[in-house]
């Protein structure tokens, strides 16, 4: 949550007044001028919806309109007012052929609100070349003030996780669906979320992993074109396919080290997991 500077406080001293703050939720300042944004609601909801019409099949030269070849359900395709910017992001995304370029182009992106609360870009940390790629949901505070993906405490466990089957934070590569912390660690909305998929997709394609852990529900669901949660998610061996990666690539879902830190009797499961990962990659030859 963020609040205006002439919202209404208690006249207190400063540590009080910041106190006060953060005890009703607002821990972002996103601007120095107060902005009325229930005038601007009003504003905007008098100004008439665009026609959804469905993007032509071949505007792109790909057979979906949400421009994610993981095959997003409609739920999750960019609703039309922000078409312009998820063509943007599909042709950004497409125009790349290193990871290099594709950091860019996701630092370059103005199309996604997100990036506009956000201090940092959260693009990957870890071994590209690496037979692992760790997707999880979306940066916290600790990485959108370090740039890097699990750095906070979450993160922490997600490195005793991937050491308990021989992998570093080093030897393994990491990202997010959503390169962006969502104000007040709030869930990415759809719309959001489908904005990022390009980017995403794309960076599957560069990185060609062996093996994709998804790690928590929005990753399981995103890359999975699935619905359910992630208690059902988990645990099985799916498949993500996306045109550039020549066999569709291996991908299992466990929870969320945030969610295991508020519920530790999970850990047995995704150990449960994390050996399913062992073993593929042990009875696998490197690539
Ligand atoms: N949670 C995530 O899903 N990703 C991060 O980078 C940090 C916390």
């Amino acid at each position: 949550m963020n609040m205006s500077k002439n919202a209404s406080s208690p006249d207190l001293p400063a540590d009080q007044a910041l106190r006060f703050y953060l005890d009703a939720g607002v821990d972002e300042t996103i601007g120095t001028e107060p902005l009325d944004r229930y005038a601007l609601s009003q504003a905007t909801a008098k100004v008439p919806k665009p026609n959804r019409q469905p993007t032509p099949a071949t505007s792109q030269g790909k057979s979906h309109s949400s421009g994610s070849k993981l095959g997003m359900p409609a739920s999750l395709a960019a609703p039309a007012l922000s078409s312009a910017a998820s063509q943007s992001a599909t042709a950004l995304a497409a125009a790349t052929s290193s990871l290099a370029e594709l950091r860019a182009a996701v630092e370059g992106f103005e199309g996604c609100s997100l990036k506009s609360t956000a201090k940092s870009t959260v693009f990957a940390d870890g071994n590209s070349d690496g037979r692992l790629m760790v997707i999880g949901e979306a940066p916290g505070g600790d990485e959108d003030r370090q740039g890097l993906p699990f750095v906070g405490v979450s993160g922490k466990l997600l490195d005793l996780m991937l050491e308990s089957i021989g992998f570093t934070r080093e030897s393994a590569y990491i990202t997010n669906v959503v390169p962006w912390r969502p104000p007040g660690n709030r869930k990415p909305t759809p719309e959001e979320v489908a904005l990022c998929v390009p980017f995403l997709e794309r960076h599957i394609v560069l990185v060609k992993p062996e093996v994709i852990l998804m790690v928590g529900g929005l990753s399981a669901k995103t890359l999975l074109n699935r619905t359910e949660g992630i208690t059902r998610l988990r645990g099985r061996w799916e498949t993500v396919a996306t045109p550039g990666v020549d066999v569709p690539i291996p991908a299992i879902a466990t929870f969320h080290p945030a969610y295991l830190l508020r519920s530790p009797q999970q850990k047995r499961l995704v150990w449960r997991d994390l050996l399913a990962v062992k073993e593929k990659l042990d009875t696998s030859a490197p690539s």
